[in-house]
């Protein structure tokens, strides 16, 4: 069973992003492939990077506490879903921040992306790809968009995300192909000389 992170991507009071959190855990449930565990950036209360030497530098060590704790659990995965709030047309600061706090850990591994808002977060999402190759990620291409209509759905009318077919279909490929990058990597991480 491959171990899946679920990265909370937003961490203000009252934040939209626990609904596909929650959404996304009953989803890996159904499955026997995946093992999805929530990283809540909350909980991991990462410092904005304040490392006086680039991690790049020092083998990917952060001195930190909270940060070198928090690039070891990363660590411990073999794919990524990040939920994605659009703030200003790009991602949030603090999903930004986590990504700069782990450096070799991300390393060709897999990650997929669930947006919400007016147009599903796709502009932030675009961004979050761009980051992700620069850490030698293999975002895929496969993405969830909660836009306007099932957002407003669930912020107002007391809908579920349940409601929308097409999400659920999105939610299936998503954990598809996240699955099949993960197992792909995995293979290759181990059998494969790396390459600078
Ligand atoms: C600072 C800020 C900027 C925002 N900018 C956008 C935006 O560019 N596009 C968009 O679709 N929604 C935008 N929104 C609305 C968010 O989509 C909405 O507040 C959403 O619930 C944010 O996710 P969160 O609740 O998980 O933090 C913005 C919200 C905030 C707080």
């Amino acid at each position: 069973m491959l171990r899946i992170a679920l990265i909370v991507g937003s961490t203000r009071p009252n934040r939209f992003a626990d609904k596909p959190v929650e959404w996304l855990v009953e989803g890996a449930k159904a499955r026997t492939d995946v093992q999805l565990d929530v990283l809540d950036l909350r909980e991991a209360d990462l410092p904005f990077f304040e490392e006086s030497i680039p991690p790049s530098m020092l083998g990917g060590v952060y001195s930190h506490p909270k940060a070198e704790a928090w690039r070891r659990r990363i660590g411990e995965y073999d794919g990524y879903i990040a939920t994605v709030a659009e703030y200003n047309h790009g991602p949030t600061g603090v999903l930004k921040n986590a990504l700069d706090s782990a450096f070799l850990e991300w390393n060709r591994k897999p990650i997929g992306f669930v947006g919400y808002g007016g147009v599903g977060g796709a502009r932030a999402i675009e961004q979050l790809r761009g980051i992700a190759v620069e850490m030698q990620m293999a975002p895929l291409k496969h993405e969830v968009n909660i836009a306007r209509e099932p957002f407003m759905g669930v912020l107002t009318q007391s809908k579920t995300l349940n409601d929308y077919d097409y999400l659920i279909q999105s939610r299936t490929d998503l954990f598809d192909n996240l699955v099949w990058w993960a197992e792909a990597l995995k293979v290759a991480r181990t059998k494969l000389r790396l390459v600078q």
